[in-house]
């Protein structure tokens, strides 16, 4: 099973254009928030921003072994990078909070969030769906990053970046199974429109991380859809918080489409609806 993509090349791994130890793409001097930093995606992407020259990298999540170990990696092969880590579930205000202002006093002001930590319920159709599940879609994946943005803003540079891990999902008219998964994101990536409304001097873009092997890519069950490699989302989230990548403020992109086509799109992307939600047939 293929995707439709706007761009001729589909990318399921990472390539030159994107590679995170381009000078044209490094975050020398960068302090980054990743949330969901133990396990999943953003392990990797945290090396990618090390790869980068990340001065210091925030890393949240619920399970203190799993962001030690990320810590732990991404130290040892980059040690021009200083991780600091938060046991703090995302659906608690105070936790997440009390995080970030925790990390800005010990490296001054925030130059990146990306908003990668979510769930999904159990596939199912919603009369079969256990509520407790399905709703715990919309706390971690809304509320979780309704808390995350807020904490993140008062301590974020005036041109600070902002991505949220959204998903190719929405743009698929129906996955059986997948109402809370993608309802719920839905509401999200809307969030963070609002976002780059709201704060237009920041960089805010939604981004899908292609389909990634890890404990939710296997939750998902997508029979027949084949894996993207992780370095893919994880060197396209670095790339897309350089200077290239400006003229996609406030747009919705996966990670998949090739870079180099994007940019020859930006002379008319900004003033364009294209790539961002909408109503098919609403003029
Ligand atoms: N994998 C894919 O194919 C795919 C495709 C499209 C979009 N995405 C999106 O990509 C992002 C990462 O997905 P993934 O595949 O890496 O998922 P994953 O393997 O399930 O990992 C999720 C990460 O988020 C953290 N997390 C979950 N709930 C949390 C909470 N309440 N508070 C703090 N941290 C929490 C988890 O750590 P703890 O459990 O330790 O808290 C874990 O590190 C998600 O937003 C997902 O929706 C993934």
């Amino acid at each position: 099973m293929s995707f439709p993509s706007p761009t001729k090349t589909y990318h399921t791994e990472a390539y030159q254009a994107i590679d995170p130890a381009l000078p044209a793409l490094s975050s020398k001097g960068k302090n980054v928030v990743i949330s969901g930093g133990g396990s999943g995606i953003g392990p990797e992407i945290a090396k990618a921003y090390a790869t980068s020259g990340a001065s210091t990298i925030a890393l949240l999540g619920r399970t203190e072994k799993t962001l030690l170990s990320t810590k732990t990696q991404v130290e040892s092969a980059f040690p021009g990078t200083k991780c600091y880590f938060y046991v703090a579930d995302v659906v608690d205000n105070e936790a997440v909070k009390r995080s970030l202002a925790d990390y800005a006093t010990a490296v001054g002001s925030l130059h990146v969030l990306v908003a990668n930590a979510g769930f999904m319920p159990n596939p199912g159709s919603i009369t079969e769906s256990s509520p407790e599940d399905w709703f715990n879609a919309f706390e971690v994946n809304v509320k979780g990053n309704y808390n995350l943005t807020r904490a993140f803003t008062p301590h974020a540079t005036k041109d600070a970046v902002i991505l949220n891990i959204t998903t190719g999902a929405l743009h698929i008219p129906y996955i059986p199974r997948f109402s809370g998964y993608t309802s719920s994101k839905m509401a999200a990536a809307r969030l963070f429109e609002y976002l780059h409304h709201e704060q237009p001097e920041k960089f805010v873009l939604n981004v899908h991380p292609g389909v990634i092997k890890t404990a939710m890519g296997d939750k998902a069950g997508l029979e027949g859809v084949p894996f993207d490699d992780v370095n893919l989302p994880a060197a396209f989230v670095v790339w897309a918080s350089s200077a290239e990548a400006k003229f996609l403020n406030g747009k919705f992109i996966w990670a998949n489409w090739d870079v180099d086509e994007l940019k020859a799109m930006a002379a008319k992307l900004p003033e364009s609806n294209d790539f961002t939600l909408g109503l098919l047939g609403w003029p």
